[in-house]
């Protein structure tokens, strides 16, 4: 490989690297305070000091699906379900519009309760409530129709992290009835219906490598989402992978970074999971290039049974708590929380 010296500043000017350059970058620490300063440079560069926020409502815990690392696999027995009514949610955006949030994140488990006629229904009530919000939503693989309904009826926006980009890889983490194939369907339906999309993955899942993760920067050159979330794997007890060792802070931030300066315009979140594996995680993250945060919006008392991972964090604020609580980190970490819908500016 030549000029490894000049590796930052070659991902900078051209946004790309080869797969060998890459790996040399993913492998050591020896890069990282150039990759946080370059990509820092970059955020600035398009989004100035402005981090959007996000309010998340976290609708159902209920779920079909029975992925090996997520916490409300339907196969876990021990965890208490829940569903918020429509008269629920429309609450948490009311009380979240009085807070500042111009953007309601829907996210829940694949429930099978919420057909495609009642999430119309929710994000139509939305819509006429606060036709000045983007509504994203968050709510797993449906069918092109599906997706086409809920757009027509007010959404704006959709996250579906593609998890992991490897087939084979995608196999070890999911049964036998998901498949990256169908996931990465869904991700270019969206994007052809008109949603904002945004994809991602989780870094340190078990059987990650380093090869697995270049390809998940592969895919994400090639759907070019606009919104790119990224955490840490953190290990559950009541799932198979219980026992699994939980992806790392410094290859997460990397990541970050290397994002940053790939798809200088994204929307990049410092994830909760960032936060929970490290008491300052998320600021780091968004040192390391992220300009989204999403305090949760959740009614306190169902906010510990959304657990995808374990010690989540912000499970015992009220919304109002949390949003301050955020805009401090934001502001401690030398940003600015700003009240905007927070539209993707792609050149
Ligand atoms: N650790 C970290 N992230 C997880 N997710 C699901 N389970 C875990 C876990 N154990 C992530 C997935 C999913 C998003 C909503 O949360 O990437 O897409
Ligand atoms: Fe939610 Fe601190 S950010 S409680």
């Amino acid at each position: 490989m030549e000029n490894t010296e000049n590796l930052v500043a070659r991902l900078c000017a051209q946004r790309d690297l080869t797969d060998e350059e890459f790996h040399a970058l993913l492998v050591t620490d020896r890069w990282d305070a150039q990759l946080v300063e370059a990509a820092d440079r970059v955020r600035r560069a398009h989004y100035g000091v402005d981090v959007y926020i996000r309010g998340l409502i976290e609708f159902t815990n209920y779920c079909k699906n029975n992925c090996y690392y997520c916490g409300i696999r339907r196969d876990n027995r021990n965890a208490v379900r829940y569903r918020l009514t429509q008269a629920q949610i429309l609450a948490c955006c009311a009380e979240g519009y009085a807070l500042g949030f111009r953007t309601f994140v829907l996210q829940g488990g694949e429930d099978p309760y919420f057909t495609d006629d009642r999430l119309c229904a929710i994000v139509a009530a939305i819509r006429k409530n606060h036709p000045d919000c983007a509504i994203t939503l968050s709510v797993g693989e449906r069918t092109h129709e599906s997706y086409q309904r809920l757009f027509d009826a007010g959404a704006d926006r959709y996250l579906l992290r593609h998890e992991t980009a490897d087939f084979t890889h995608y196999g070890r983490l999911h049964p036998a009835e998901l498949s990256a194939e169908n996931r990465q369907r869904c991700l270019f339906d969206l994007k052809a219906i008109g949603y904002q999309v945004g994809s991602g993955f989780m870094v340190g899942s078990p059987y990650q490598t380093t090869e697995n993760l270049i390809a998940d920067l592969r895919f994400l050159q090639k759907l070019q989402p606009d919104m790119i979330g990224i955490g840490p794997y953190i290990t559950h007890a009541e799932t198979p992978f219980a026992g699994q060792k939980s992806g790392s802070l410094e290859l997460t931030l990397r990541l970050v970074s290397i994002l940053r300066l790939m798809f200088p315009y994204a929307l990049i979140p410092a994830t909760t999971a960032l936060g929970t594996i490290h008491p300052e995680g998320r600021e780091m993250g968004l040192k390391a290039g992220a300009n989204v945060v999403m305090p949760n919006l959740s009614p306190t008392d169902v906010r510990k049974l959304y657990a995808l991972y374990e010690n989540k964090i912000c499970t015992g604020e009220e919304a109002a708590q949390c949003i301050g609580c955020l805009s401090r980190r934001v502001e401690n970490a030398g940003y600015r929380v700003v009240t905007a819908r927070g539209d993707v500016k792609k050149a």
